[in-house]
């Protein structure tokens, strides 16, 4: 079990780490829900004297064997902040790259999420994407929209501080309109307005290469998530950084403010 991971493809090291078996994962509880914010493209790239968008690209093969991953594990949802509202402050020919980055995963893999009965989603606003990148994301969730197996829920243009707003304008604009009464407003009703509406909160959220902080993601709906941050860049991480992040969730215990 260690060399068939110990080889795949310049895993990183993780002989201080307990190598963890699936098979066994999977008599645990799976997370119905995960979050990723994969991080570490750049500093990938410059560790090989290579462009920051080799790392972007390197990532996003990356999406791929996670997707399939999850998928086989049993996850319901996988939720992956693949670019910011604030990621336009970046160099154009990054911003660039990184709009072609969904189109050209799309493009090549679409057939394979079919065929793996995945449904496509993007959260974030979408008015503000390049129309390449627009058609490919909603023709990938056109013909993905029946699939049952994981949501694949890609973060695009997404910032959490503006989520929150435009759902508190909506709810204003509906108990204005008296469509909505404000004794009527509680948690559950607020994260209807919320873009991941019929999504359950993440129980699980992976931060990689070494970054302790949210960077404006999911603030509502990771209340009671269990945190996994790894020292991996994310062009590295690879299935077993993923059962061990499950591994550790299994032995978290979840009181949810109770005892
Ligand atoms: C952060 O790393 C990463 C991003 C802003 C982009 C993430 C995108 C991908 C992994 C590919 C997405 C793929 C699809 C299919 C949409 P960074 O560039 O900030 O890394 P650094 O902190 O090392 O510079």
């Amino acid at each position: 079990m260690l060399n068939i991971f110990k080889k795949w493809r310049g895993s990183p090291d993780l002989s201080n780490e307990q190598i963890i078996n699936q098979e066994e994962l999977l008599k645990g509880e799976i997370p119905n829900h995960i979050a990723i914010i994969m991080d570490g493209n750049g500093r990938w790239a410059k560790k090989r004297a290579l462009p920051r968008i080799a790392g972007h690209h390197e990532g996003m093969k990356v999406v791929r064997r996670v997707t399939k991953q999850a998928n086989a594990l049993g996850v319901n949802a996988l939720t992956l902040y693949a670019f910011s509202t604030e990621n336009w402050k970046r160099p154009k020919v990054e911003v660039d790259y990184l709009m072609k980055l969904p189109e050209e995963f799309l493009t090549t893999f679409l057939p394979e999420l079919i065929e793996e009965n995945v449904q496509v989603r993007v959260m974030g606003d979408k008015n503000k994407l390049p129309i390449h990148t627009l058609k490919a994301v909603n023709k990938a969730i056109e013909e993905t929209k029946d699939n049952d197996g994981l949501i694949l829920n890609f973060a695009l243009n997404y910032g959490s501080r503006t989520e929150i707003i435009a759902a508190v304008k909506d709810i204003v604009k509906q108990v204005e309109s008296g469509k909505l009464k404000k004794e009527e407003i509680d948690e559950g009703i607020f994260s209807n307005y919320l873009m991941t509406q019929t999504l359950p909160d993440p129980d699980l959220l992976i931060r990689t290469s070494g970054e302790i902080r949210l960077s404006n993601f999911m603030l509502w709906q990771l209340a009671y998530t269990e945190f996994w941050f790894t020292d991996v860049l994310w062009p590295d991480f690879n299935e077993q950084c993923l059962l061990q992040a499950i591994h550790t969730y299994q032995h978290r215990g979840r009181r949810f403010g109770g005892v």
